[in-house]
């Protein structure tokens, strides 16, 4: 079986959340598995591409609306990546050095599907199934059953993988002449409410859609930003599954990226160590319980609660917590945890940006993560942190309901609030310093996280037993 990956985001090619994890490792691990998966993405002005070699393996053009698009198509058998990537350059459009950002984001990406589609048709490449990742590649499957020149394209299965919702990719009617030409009587498959949206018509087109968890499935249908009776009509070809993470790349016991190693067994002095030097890095003292929170500075994952969290905590004299903050994104949000941090300081430590290795570091060092996400398709900085021997305190909704078990809960191993308000947080940190001070029942929670397994092999599998479903 052969089966592309569409995406605008892959590890370690280009990276801005967890989109770039998912479809850096599965196509790896489908590999693993025997079946032909590959990676198709925009080239960008990124040092991986910079730093590898690429053989161009095809090219061409056509009208996006009066503007002749000309592409190269780039591949790279690596080794390394443990599956084939294709890159696709498109001088004016898919050449820059940010994911997103730009003004033309959307005509951007309808280059990149409509380049996609032009290439494998004229090269005769003919995948059983393309899964296309989100939005940006959300016009595919309607393109290929109603497109003008892509006829010979339809009897290709489609998946589609929804990562977030939230994100639809919506554009104005008067866009609709940069597409492909199509039987302009099916319009009504790519409106939603006067507007062109990609997910919504991913949704209805596609021969199946998965999203990244079944919590997730399940809130869809009662919270979508406006397409809940979408996913109500078309639940019969809906699938939750649960994405997994990359041991290769995620594990402590042989993480280039972290001062000392461990395993379950060694957990307690190892991570001792790494709490040590990682605070001794940052200015912070590691003396109480060290908690991190890692990721976008987004209201769907809750950042803007952080700054008053902590301000609760702190004005009640709180000294047996230590904070670690690794994130970018809003700038007011951004502006209010600089705030605490001034007020707090040495009792907190801010890292504003992306930075990897970081990461790796500080889910080592840290006793507990916090994602109080009030969306979370799956999450997987809880399934990095479990691994870590790191406890988890969560928001239980979408993914996080799904993989954190409460310590309330027979063989439980994190802290699960359900109110996204600053007393339901602070009470579960609180809970959360509780069993701290009880070090042997937080040495058994953090071996019982290590022991779970959250890797790639079952979820891989499952999309692969989705596929084999849509070829019958
Ligand atoms: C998005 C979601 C996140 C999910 C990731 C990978 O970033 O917000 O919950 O884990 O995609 O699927």
């Amino acid at each position: 079986m052969n089966v592309i990956h569409l995406s605008v985001e892959c590890y370690p090619v280009a990276k801005v959340g967890g989109l770039a994890d998912v479809v850096g490792a599965l196509p790896k691990y489908q590999r693993k598995l025997g079946i032909d998966a590959s990676v198709v993405m925009p080239w960008y002005n990124k040092p991986y591409i910079q730093s590898h070699d690429f053989e161009v393996v095809a090219e061409g053009g056509f009208y996006q609306g009066s503007q002749y698009l000309n592409y190269i198509v780039y591949h790279h058998e690596e080794t390394n990546l443990g599956f084939s990537l294709y890159l696709i350059k498109i001088p004016g459009y898919l050449d820059r050095s940010e994911v997103y950002g730009y003004e033309d984001d959307s005509e951007q990406w309808l280059a990149f599907q409509h380049a996609f589609l032009h290439w494998i048709l004229t090269n005769n490449i003919r995948p059983d199934v393309i899964n296309c990742h989100d939005h940006h590649v959300g016009l595919i499957p309607f393109l290929l059953k109603n497109g003008n020149d892509f006829r010979e394209l339809s009897s290709i299965k489609t998946l589609f993988t929804i990562h977030n919702g939230q994100y639809q990719g919506w554009m104005n009617w008067s866009k609709g002449i940069l597409l492909p030409g199509f039987d302009t009587w099916k319009w009504g498959l790519l409106d939603w409410s006067g507007s062109i949206n990609p997910l919504s018509s991913a949704v209805r087109c596609c021969d199946a859609y998965s999203t990244v968890s079944e919590g997730y499935l399940g809130e869809l249908v009662h919270e979508a930003k406006g397409l809940e009776s979408l996913f109500v009509e078309q639940a019969y070809k809906s699938h939750g599954i649960v994405n997994g993470i990359d041991p290769e790349i995620w594990n402590p016991s042989k993480d280039p990226l972290i001062n000392s190693k461990y395993n379950a067994r060694t957990v307690k002095s190892g991570k001792r160590k790494n709490k040590e030097a990682f605070c001794e890095n940052n200015g912070i003292s590691s003396d109480g319980l060290l908690l991190t929170y890692i990721g976008r500075f987004a209201h769907e994952k809750g950042a803007d609660i952080l700054a008053s969290v902590l301000d609760n905590f702190y004005s009640n004299n709180e000294n047996k917590l230590t904070i670690f903050i690794l994130g970018s994104g809003d700038s007011s949000i951004q502006q209010d945890i600089e705030n605490v941090f001034t007020k707090y300081a040495p009792k907190i430590a801010v890292y504003f940006g992306y930075n990897e290795a970081l990461a790796h570091e500080a889910y080592a060092a840290s006793d507990v993560i916090l994602m109080p996400s009030r969306v979370e398709p799956c999450g997987l900085n809880q399934l990095y942190a479990l691994k870590y021997g790191t406890i988890p305190v969560v928001r239980g909704v979408g993914g996080l309901k799904d993989t954190v078990l409460d310590v309330s809960q027979e063989n439980g191993y994190g802290f699960v609030f359900n109110d996204f308000t600053i007393e339901s947080i602070v009470d579960a940190i609180q809970r959360a310093l509780a069993y701290y001070s009880k070090e042997k029942d937080w040495s058994v929670i953090t071996r019982k996280a290590m022991s779970l397994d959250f890797s790639w092999e079952k979820s891989a599998q499952k999309y692969i037993d989705l596929y084999n479903q849509l070829l019958k």
